[in-house]
This record gives C-alpha cells, sequence and structure tokens, in this order.
C-alpha cells in the first residue's frame, strides 16, 4: 500500500521537459503582464530603483542587514575603491526568535536595532566612518516590498515564516529608522534591497556577465537585469543607464501547468498565507520537509508504514525539516543508518526496516527532483524573457546567474539536478553559455555596496 501511495505520488509529480517547456513559458508570459501593469500578474515584477550596478569603484565603510532568510545579519564592509575589492569584512549572525516573527512589527525593529546597537558597540578604532559622517547602512529585506525610492519602500505582505499584521502596508525603512533612534544610533538606511537584488548587485561587482540572481532558501524568488523601455507600467524617468533591475517574486507564480497535489493543496490551506507563493511551496527550503511529512503521515494512516498506531510526532507540522530530508536523502550507507537515526530522533520512530527506509529516501527524491526541476524551469523562463535561451548570430553570449540560498548550497542532490534540468532544457550548445555561480551571502555585500552608491556623500 505505501508503495501505491508512493506511485501515485510520483505521477502527480511527474514534470517531464515537455510540462516544464510549458512553465518556463508561462512564466515568460507573466513576467511581461507584471511588467505592464500593476496587478497585472500574481508576479508582481516590483521595480528596485536599483538602475545602476555595482562597477567596482564602490568606496568606504557601509554597514548592511539583512533579514529574511534562516538567519538575521549585520555586516560592515570596507570597500576598497578599485577592482571590486572588499578590504575587510565583519559580521554577526543570529536567528530571529520565532515569537518575533508573528509578533508586532515594534517588538522586531526594536529587536533589530538592539543588535545593530551591539555590533556598533563591538566595533575597533580601525575601521569606522570618517569623523562627522552619519553611518550608513544597505538593508536587505526579503520580502515582497512596493518601493518608493531606492530608500523607501511598503510591505506588501510577509512571506515564509513571518507573518505581522500591523508592519503591512508601512514603508519598512520609516520603522527600522524609528527603532535605530530608539536605541540611540546615528545611522541612516540608504538603500532598501530584496536579497536577489543584493545578491544580483553582489554578482555584478566581481563579474560583469551577471544578469540574474536567484534565492533558493527558506524561500525562492529572482531578480533581473530588464530594459527600463520594456517596462509600461514605470513612469518615472528614464534611467541614465537605460536599465531597472526587476524583484519578480516568482515564489507567488502560479500556472495551470504546475504538478500540484493533495498534499500540496493541504499544505497551503494550513499555512500562513493560503493561495499565496505557490511556487515557492513547491520549490524552497522552508516547504520541502513539510511536503515529505505529510505524505509520510497518509503512508501511516492509510498503509500502517510505521505499525499499527500513528506516530504522534508525525502529526506536527514542519517538525521535520528539509535538512533532515537531505541527510535522509543522501543517505549512502547500506542499511540507511542516517534514515533510521532521523526517523527516530526528529519523529521518535524506532526500528524501521530497511524496505520502509527505502520507501522514504525514494519519497524525499520524489518531492525534491519536482522543486529542483520547477526551479530550472523558472530560471529558463527568464533566459527566454532575457533572449537568452537561443544562440544569437550563433554567438556565445555568456550569461551567470547569482545564486544563494542554503537549499542550493547544502542540499546537493537538488542542486546537482537544478543544474542537470537547466542543461537539458537548453540544449549542449546554449547551457554552454549559461552559467550558475554559487555566491555565499553575496546579498549582504550587495546591500552595502548599493548603499555606497546611494551614498549621500557622493557629488
Ligand atoms: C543569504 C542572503 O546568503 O541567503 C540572504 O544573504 C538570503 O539575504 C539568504 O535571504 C537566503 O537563504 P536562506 O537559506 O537563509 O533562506
Ligand atoms: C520570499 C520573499 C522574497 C525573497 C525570497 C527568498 O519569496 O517573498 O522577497 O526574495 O523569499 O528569500
Amino acid at each position: 500500500r505505501a508503495m501505491a501511495i508512493l506511485q501515485e505520488l510520483e505521477e502527480k509529480c511527474a514534470t517531464p521537459i515537455g510540462k516544464l517547456k510549458q512553465v518556463a513559458d508561462a512564466m515568460t508570459v507573466e513576467m511581461h503582464a507584471g511588467l505592464a501593469s500593476e496587478g497585472g500578474s500574481k508576479l508582481k515584477m516590483l521595480i528596485t530603483y536599483v538602475d545602476n550596478l555595482p562597477t567596482g569603484n564602490e568606496e568606504g565603510l557601509f554597514y548592511a542587514l539583512d533579514l529574511g532568510g534562516t538567519n538575521f545579519r549585520v555586516l560592515r564592509v570596507q570597500l576598497g575603491g578599485k577592482d571590486g575589492r572588499v578590504l575587510n569584512q565583519e559580521f554577526t549572525e543570529v536567528s530571529i526568535p520565532t515569537n518575533l516573527m508573528v509578533g508586532t512589527a515594534e517588538e522586531l525593529f526594536d529587536y533589530i536595532a538592539a543588535e545593530v546597537a551591539k555590533f556598533v558597540a563591538n566595533e575597533g578604532q580601525d575601521f569606522q566612518v570618517p569623523l562627522g559622517r552619519q553611518r550608513e547602512l544597505g538593508f536587505t529585506f526579503s520580502f515582497p516590498v512596493m518601493q518608493t525610492s531606492i530608500a523607501s519602500g511598503n510591505l506588501i505582505k510577509w512571506t515564509k515564516g513571518f507573518s505581522i499584521d500591523d508592519a503591512v502596508g508601512h514603508d519598512v525603512v520609516a520603522e527600522l529608522t524609528k527603532a535605530i533612534e530608539r536605541k540611540g544610533l546615528d545611522m541612516r538606511v540608504t538603500a532598501l534591497v530584496n536579497d536577489t537584488v543584493g545578491t544580483l548587485a553582489g554578482g555584478r561587482y566581481t563579474q560583469k556577465d551577471v544578469v540574474a540572481a536567484v534565492i533558493l532558501g527558506t524561500g525562492t524568488n529572482a531578480a533581473y537585469v530588464e530594459h527600463a523601455q520594456a517596462i509600461p507600467k514605470w513612469h518615472g524617468l528614464m534611467p541614465k543607464s537605460g536599465e531597472m533591475v526587476i524583484n519578480m517574486e516568482w515564489g507567488n507564480f502560479r500556472s495551470s501547468h504546475l504538478p500540484l497535489t493533495e498534499y500540496d493543496l493541504a499544505l497551503d490551506a494550513a499555512s500562513l498565507n493560503p493561495g499565496d507563493q505557490i511556487f515557492e511551496k513547491l520549490i524552497s527550503g522552508m516547504y520541502l520537509g513539510e511536503i515529505v511529512r505529510r505524505v509520510l503521515l497518509k503512508m501511516a494512516d492509510e498503509a500502517c508504514l510505521f505499525g499499527d498506531t500513528i506516530p504522534p510526532k508525525l502529526k506536527h507540522q514542519f517538525i521535520l525539516r528539509t535538512p533532515d530530508m537531505s541527510a535522509m536523502h543522501h543517505d549512502t550507507s547500506a542499511n540507511l543508518q542516517v534514515v533510521g537515526n532521523t526517523l527516530k530522533n526528529v519523529l521518535e520512530i524506532s526500528d524501521t526496516s530497511l524496505e520502509v527506509r527505502k520507501v522514504v529516501v525514494q519519497l524525499c527524491n520524489v518531492v525534491a527532483t519536482r522543486g529542483a526541476r520547477l526551479a530550472a524551469a523558472g530560471i529558463l523562463g527568464i533566459l527566454k524573457k532575457l533572449g537568452r535561451d537561443t544562440l544569437v548570430d550563433g554567438e556565445n553570449q555568456k550569461s551567470v546567474i547569482a545564486m544563494d540560498g542554503g537549499l542550493y548550497e547544502h542540499y546537493a542532490e537538488y542542486s546537482k539536478c537544478v543544474e542537470n534540468t537547466l542543461s537539458l532544457l537548453l540544449g549542449d550548445e546554449v547551457s554552454e553559455t549559461i552559467c550558475i555561480e554559487q555566491t555565499n551571502d553575496g546579498s549582504g555585500i550587495g546591500a552595502a555596496l548599493l548603499a555606497a552608491s546611494n551614498s549621500q556623500y557622493l557629488n
């Protein structure tokens, strides 16, 4: 019976190349619609006010905050002023207490400001901003924001594990600035960026061929460089560069071509944001382990996979995390010891047979493979929009995708699958011109770089 459930799941999760191409095409269509008008698509295609990417000449001492991934980070970066050199970089990292993720705006921003104050209090004499100058900060805020300038913007909605009602619709920079002032710090936010935009900027700093950035972490999203003229909904001045970075918020993509199962629908219904972020719920780190848990629960219930009773822990939402799933998926020991231990330690299911463990590994594979292949289809959608999915006049125009996020970094089967699938979709010739480059905390440096290029002290 458990095998039957697994088989049915595998059929429903299937992502043959034809389907992935349909998903990519749908992504491209929605990109156009989202650029055409506000509310024109589930893809918000947000205007970021970043119309100049780093050149490598940025100089000075800048701070960055990074909120929205697994960890909250404060950074200080000394930029060298030529050849894309970072002279010095320091950071601290903490995880945001879960109660603050669903509390009030003031509590969250006070917590953040307190961490910034601690960081500043501990800094040495060697790296300080010149006397008489304000400290300047790039704020990476990894949620959908309707920006009103490079350094202001209103939160559209929360995603991932956050849900703080009184912040929605408000300017997050104003909230942060108030909290910083309450701590008595003299600091000014000069750039507000999404993590995808920070990653794009950080990538471009060292590599001019970076055209897009993708995050595969707790959540998932992408940003890319668009021709300003190709954004009908943009009524502002035409930027000198002729370019504008777009934060797609692709996590909210939805299409009839997506292979949704009963487990996905149930997960969505029980989530903090039902009906939203459907693509993200199929692909990203916050949800993959939870999908696996839901299937295991069904197998326990209907096929007595773990004996006559349902193991109580298996009923807890989000108890099985994606890193646990990844560990099980990568288990190469003959008796699948890691699977056995994980089931025991996380779910309190002991004495599992090798047969049962094999089912679990296959299940992880089905869920991860679907997510990774869909992520590759999303990337193809962007390349299509950019006209980089084919060779132009036989030319090899190189395109680099800057990639960040814990899922891609730590889940090897997943990242391998993203890359292989993208190659399959593009074909040998084109895929040689496309390269996914993993960056690590490019987003923090990117935010500092954008804080630098938007500094009040530039003439
Ligand atoms: C980090 C970026 O490297 O990746 C963050 O600096 C981003 O801004 C994060 O949110 C995403 O990864 P995760 O896995 O922590 O959600
Ligand atoms: C979620 C957020 C988005 C962010 C992504 C990756 O999808 O809405 O802004 O970029 O997670 O962190």
